[in-house]
């Protein structure tokens, strides 16, 4: 299963899906390092913040009240931002599209 990322320079790289692993988490061991993901998915920093391709965004779980309190707080907040350690990846996530959010 695939994620499709594409980071701030515009890059785009695939990297292997794991099923039990976040969406933060896929991206970090994917060498990815401008995610920070500072609290290392504990939900209090938001560095982890994602736009999903609006497509997709069906395709995700909605967003819970406590990380909906965080991206209420990005200036940069779009309609398909979330929080990339609040996305359990699954097989039918495969082919997911995110972007790293811009340096805040
Ligand atoms: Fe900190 Fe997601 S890693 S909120």
């Amino acid at each position: 299963a695939d994620l499709i990322v594409t980071m701030r320079d515009g890059d785009i790289r695939t990297l292997a899906g794991k099923p039990g692993f976040s969406v933060m988490e896929i991206i970090r061991d994917g060498g990815v390092d401008e995610l920070l993901a500072l609290c290392g998915g504990s939900l209090s920093c938001a560095t982890c913040h994602i736009i999903v391709d609006p497509a997709q965004a069906a395709l995700l779980p909605s967003v819970a009240d406590d990380e909906e309190d965080l991206l209420d707080g990005l200036d940069d907040r779009t309609p398909t931002s979330r929080l990339s350690c609040q996305i359990p990846f699954a097989d039918t996530l495969d082919g997911l599209r995110v972007t790293i959010a811009p340096e805040t």
